[in-house]
């Protein structure tokens, strides 16, 4: 694996999210899902607490979740005032303000820590770098 930890931006989007970002219907979310790269998304997270199955790869899953909160609150900041300076560019629907974005994506990172250590030990979360992923071919619904 290649990926630099220093070089990663964390960031995670929620289940709602995912849901509205795909158009996953309730029926899809029966299927056998594969999201990668995942990164610290709290969709693996969620959909398990749920009944789903959902495998998740990344290669910065090669990192503990103590190094990869440790980036999280290196960058975190960054992130923001990135979003402020640049407010007109985006579309703010979906959120109030850069601080409430803000909130959003550290709440599902969270959960995604949280949920990490078992998740590796249960195989939900897999170290694994396009393009070449570890799974026989239609593995995945
Ligand atoms: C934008 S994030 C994914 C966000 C996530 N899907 C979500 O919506 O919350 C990008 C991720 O791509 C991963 N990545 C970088 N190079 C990769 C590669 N060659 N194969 C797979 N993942 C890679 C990084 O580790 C990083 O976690």
């Amino acid at each position: 694996m290649t990926i630099k930890l220093e070089k990663v931006v964390p960031w995670g989007r929620n289940l709602n999210e995912y849901i509205s970002m795909f158009d996953l219907t309730s029926a899809e979310k029966n299927l056998t899902i594969l999201d990668g790269p995942a990164a610290q998304s709290s969709f693996n997270y969620e959909m398990t607490l749920q009944g789903y199955h959902v495998i998740s790869c990344d290669p910065i899953y090669q990192f503990t979740a103590d190094e990869i909160y440790q980036r999280i609150q290196a960058v975190y900041q960054s992130i923001i005032e990135q979003a402020k300076v640049n407010y007109d560019r985006f579309l703010w629907h979906n959120f109030q303000s850069p601080a409430n974005l803000g909130e959003v994506r550290m709440a599902a990172m969270e959960k995604f820590l949280q949920d990490f250590p078992n998740g590796v030990e249960q195989k939900r979360y897999l170290t694994a770098e396009l393009p070449n992923l570890p799974f026989e071919n239609r593995k995945f619904d």
